[in-house]
């Protein structure tokens, strides 16, 4: 039995790999350290079997004692400011979190375990961000590739990747790093591109596209990362890093237009829709890709990103399952199922983000 200690669990996609790690490892024990920031919600966690703790990664007292008391072997790290318009607004929290708060992380598991002489895995979670960005003919980002962080976001990251390589290589603690592409899913705070258009279409509120929309991600279902962060908590090297990506490279344009179709032809079979949703384009016979909106750029907004993940298939034998299409048909029907959810539920999240108003999307002339 492992005893796991997951920061950010309250997150996105961390109350996704608890539930993942749960459903495969029932008998491991999880406690979860999260601040509850703006993006944690602690009913993401409802009906899960783990254990939250309220409390800040920077805390390195906290931590020991987590490490202590709870027995901890396993850390995995998704605690982070994980947002790319908040980093430009905003870069100094992301700073703390990303940087001094896994240094505090670092510092306190390298006392506890090497020190100790504990056998353990320090497992960092990070982002295909930190190696740039990409033309349209250079190849996918390998694990060698050079780092070349371009936003706030991403250089906190990429420091923070250089970190945790660091004490392994300095102080033999036994880590493993994974750096993956455009997560979506259930979940996911509507701050990001995915639910954000998708509630806006629901709501009849413009779909704010930056700049012409043709900057390429490829989208990673939440599903296939926990599967590919679980094969390298299990079958991983210490001290190696892998790249976890979901074979679907696509422009923002394509995306916004798939999801606007798949909106349409639900309202289409579904007419209960257009009475929960009377302000939607689709609930009055319009489509909803009438609602976009071509806004000023992300500033220093990076073209394109795409993943080469040969060496986790090769390695780990990960495999993406889902497909775009089918992903993102799974991921509407959960927000449309789980209204409450995201339109306050017991933290607000939604009415909150709404209501901080944190950028000015003005439409271009
Ligand atoms: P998220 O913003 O949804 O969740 C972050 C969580 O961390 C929240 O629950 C928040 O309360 C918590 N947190 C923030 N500061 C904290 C602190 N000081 N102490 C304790 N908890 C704190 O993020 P996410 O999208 O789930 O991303 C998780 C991780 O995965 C991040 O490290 C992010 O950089 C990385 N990542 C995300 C994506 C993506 O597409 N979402 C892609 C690649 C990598
Ligand atoms: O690549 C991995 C990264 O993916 C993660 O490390 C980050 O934590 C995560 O936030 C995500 O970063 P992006 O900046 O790519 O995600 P976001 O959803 O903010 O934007 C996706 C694309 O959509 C990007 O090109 C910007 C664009 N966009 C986004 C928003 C929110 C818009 O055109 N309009 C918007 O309103």
């Amino acid at each position: 039995m492992a005893s796991l200690l997951v920061t950010g669990g309250a997150g996105f996609i961390g109350a996704n790999f608890v539930g993942h790690w749960l459903s495969t490892h029932p008998d491991d024990r999880v406690t979860v350290l999260d601040l509850l920031t703006y993006a944690g919600n602690r009913a993401n966690l409802d009906h899960l079997a783990a254990e939250l703790v309220v409390g800040d990664i920077r805390d390195e007292r906290l931590v020991t004692e987590l490490l202590q008391t709870r027995a901890i072997d396993t850390i995995v790290h998704f605690a982070a400011e994980s947002h790319v318009d908040r980093s430009i607004l905003g870069p100094d929290a992301f700073i703390e979190t990303n940087v001094l708060g896994t240094h505090a992380l670092l510092k306190a598991a390298r006392q506890h375990w090497v020190d100790g002489g504990r056998p353990h895995r320090f497992h960092h979670v990070s982002t295909d961000e930190v190696y740039g960005t990409l033309s349209p003919t250079d190849p996918a980002f390998r694990e060698d590739t050079p780092y070349a962080p371009n936003s706030p976001y991403s250089a906190s990251k990429a420091a923070s990747d250089h970190l945790v390589r660091a004490y392994h290589h300095t102080y033999g603690l036994q880590t493993t790093t994974s750096n993956c592409s455009n997560n979506y899913g259930p979940y996911q705070f509507p701050e990001k591109l995915i639910p954000l258009f998708l509630l806006n279409t629901l709501a009849g509120r413009p779909l704010p596209i930056y700049g012409d929309g043709q900057q390429v991600r490829d989208w990673l279902h939440v599903e296939d990362h926990c599967h590919g962060i679980a094969a390298v908590l299990e079958r991983g090297r210490i001290g190696e890093v892998y790249n976890i990506g979901g074979g679907a490279e696509m422009a923002n344009l394509a995306v916004i237009d798939t999801l606007c179709a798949e909106v349409d032809r639900l309202f289409a079979a579904e007419p209960a829709l257009k009475e929960r949703f009377p302000d939607a384009p689709a609930a009055k016979g319009l489509p909803s890709a009438s609602l976009k909106s071509f806004v000023t750029d992300r500033p220093g907004h990076d073209r394109r990103y795409a993943i080469d993940c040969e060496k986790a298939m090769r390695e780990l034998d990960y495999r993406p399952r889902h497909s775009f299409e089918s992903g993102l048909a799974a991921t509407i029907r959960w927000y449309l199922d789980h209204e409450s959810w995201w339109r306050g539920g017991q933290d607000g999240s939604y009415r909150a983000f709404m209501q901080a108003n944190y950028r000015d999307r003005q439409p271009v002339a």
